[in-house]
């Protein structure tokens, strides 16, 4: 038998993007293809891009810039782009970077084997009727015992500063029962914690069988419903938006025990009128009381969001109303940026702020955001929380896993295997991570 052909895939932007990009490689190996580490010892190099923001979409033109060497050495080498910069620029891609052969949308990556067969440039950025995941092979679980699990795909919000509107298309929420099975063939494969994907998860609305979106099915009903495969000890879901945090939703972090105590709820400002301009279509004073709200259901509960800093328009107030809300949630976690303007995006008509102001507010914000994170962490010394084993640390008798609030957690255990869930008292708190002891 001849020697199976490399594939090698760099992913960037978002959790949706991993998912996809695993999807892809699955694809890929039923046309004889098996993943590699490195793009030079690779047959086919894929690109699975991120739109985002500016430097996002800057990367894919470096990495091709890079791969061109490589290229010229082994002319044989495919090279395909894929994503969201795939969906926003289509052939301008292959025009600009002639070494690219295909090109390849974030709704249509299914034919991924037959254009790599066909030879030749190749682009597809259809968002087609038939729906991929029906015509994927089945999963296999590569990530160890933590899995994604896309359930709603593409966002009908228009945030005025963003892209995925329209380089992922409709809101689009896949059949329960689909989801279902792919859950219980994750768990069969030794998967044990899943988080549930979704540019707006938690506008999840399925049809319970076959049929597609717009069902009765909600994200609270599919979570209780997960939560029924044994075997399955944890749930997570992620991005959610504030407006659709329905109240079963709300109630599930309060009695669904599989279902963790981690939030990440982007609120992007805490300014009435940058949020207004941002199309939003809530207030901060909305977003507290929700978290209000949250926090009753589940006390414990850790909270992480998203920030953009200098969207147009934004003064000085703006951003204190922004320190006044972090200061008013306390986060364990949040991811912020600042702002872009992308092209299409109706932001991207207005004015910019100056960029040092909006570098120096960046700076201010995360620096507090760090502060709330390590007192979150300090307050976890003493507990007692569940981790799961994702892989050995780097000593020897040291495991490496996630606790119920996605803290990375180091535990000396010379027994533990990769897979089990344990309880473990938390003895100290560092930067980045938690240690402990077991204790079960
Ligand atoms: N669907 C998710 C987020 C998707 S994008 C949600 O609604 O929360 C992830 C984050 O990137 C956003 O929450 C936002 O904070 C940031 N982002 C999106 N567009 C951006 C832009 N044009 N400039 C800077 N940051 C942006
Ligand atoms: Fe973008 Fe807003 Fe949709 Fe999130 S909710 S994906 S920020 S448009
Ligand atoms: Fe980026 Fe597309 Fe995700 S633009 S953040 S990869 S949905």
């Amino acid at each position: 038998m001849a020697d199976p052909k490399k594939l090698f895939i760099k992913t960037y932007g978002c959790q949706m993007n991993v998912y996809d990009s695993e999807r892809m490689a699955e694809a890929m190996g039923t046309d004889g293809y098996v993943t590699t580490d490195t793009a030079e010892d690779a047959d086919m190099v894929l690109l699975n891009t991120c739109h985002i923001r500016e430097k996002a979409g800057q990367k894919l033109y470096s990495d091709l810039g890079r791969l061109r060497a490589l290229k010229d050495a082994k002319p044989g080498m495919k090279i395909g782009v894929a994503g969201c910069v795939a969906q926003a620029e289509g052939a301008e891609i292959t025009r600009r970077m002639p070494i690219v052969d295909l090109v390849v949308g974030p709704q249509s990556y299914h034919r991924l084997p037959e254009m790599a067969r066909a030879g030749g440039q190749q682009v597809n950025t259809e968002f087609p009727a038939e729906d991929k995941f029906d015509l994927l092979p089945e999963r296999k679980a590569t990530r160890g015992p933590a899995a994604f699990l896309t359930v709603q795909e593409g966002c009908d919000k228009f945030c005025a500063f963003c892209v995925v509107p329209y380089t992922r298309g409709a809101e689009v929420s896949r059949p329960a029962q689909r989801i279902l099975t792919e859950a219980r063939g994750l768990v069969e494969k030794g998967v044990r914690d899943i988080t549930l994907l979704g540019q707006n998860v938690n506008a999840y609305h399925g049809g319970g069988g076959g049929e597609g979106g717009g069902g009765d099915w909600t994200l609270s009903r599919l979570i209780r419903e997960l939560a029924r495969i044994d075997g399955l000890q944890r749930i997570r879901y992620t991005t959610s938006h504030p407006n659709d945090m329905d109240d079963d939703l709300i109630a599930a972090h309060g009695d669904e025990p599989k279902l963790m105590p981690y939030l990440h709820l982007p609120v992007q400002s805490g300014s009435d009128r940058i949020l207004k301009a941002m199309n939003r279509k809530h207030t901060a004073e909305a977003y507290l009381r929700l978290i209000e709200r949250i926090r009753a259901a589940r006390p414990d509960i850790l909270l992480s969001s998203d920030f953009i800093v200098g969207f147009p328009g934004e003064t000085d107030r703006d951003f204190e109303d922004t320190l006044d809300l972090i200061r008013a949630v306390g986060y364990g976690a949040a991811y912020s940026f600042k702002y872009s303007a992308r092209p299409g995006t109706p932001a991207a008509e207005k004015p910019e702020i100056d960029s040092h102001v909006a570098d120096a507010r960046l700076q201010t914000l995360q620096a507090l955001i760090t502060e709330q994170q390590r007192a979150v962490q300090a307050a976890m010394v003493g507990r007692e929380v569940g981790v799961l084993y994702e892989k050995p640390g780097r000593n020897a008798g040291q495991m490496i896993g996630k606790s119920d609030h996605l803290h990375a957690v180091h535990v000396d255990d010379a027994t533990g295997t990769v897979g089990e869930l344990v309880r473990v008292r938390i003895s100290a708190s560092s930067s980045n991570s938690l240690a402990g002891e077991r204790i079960s």
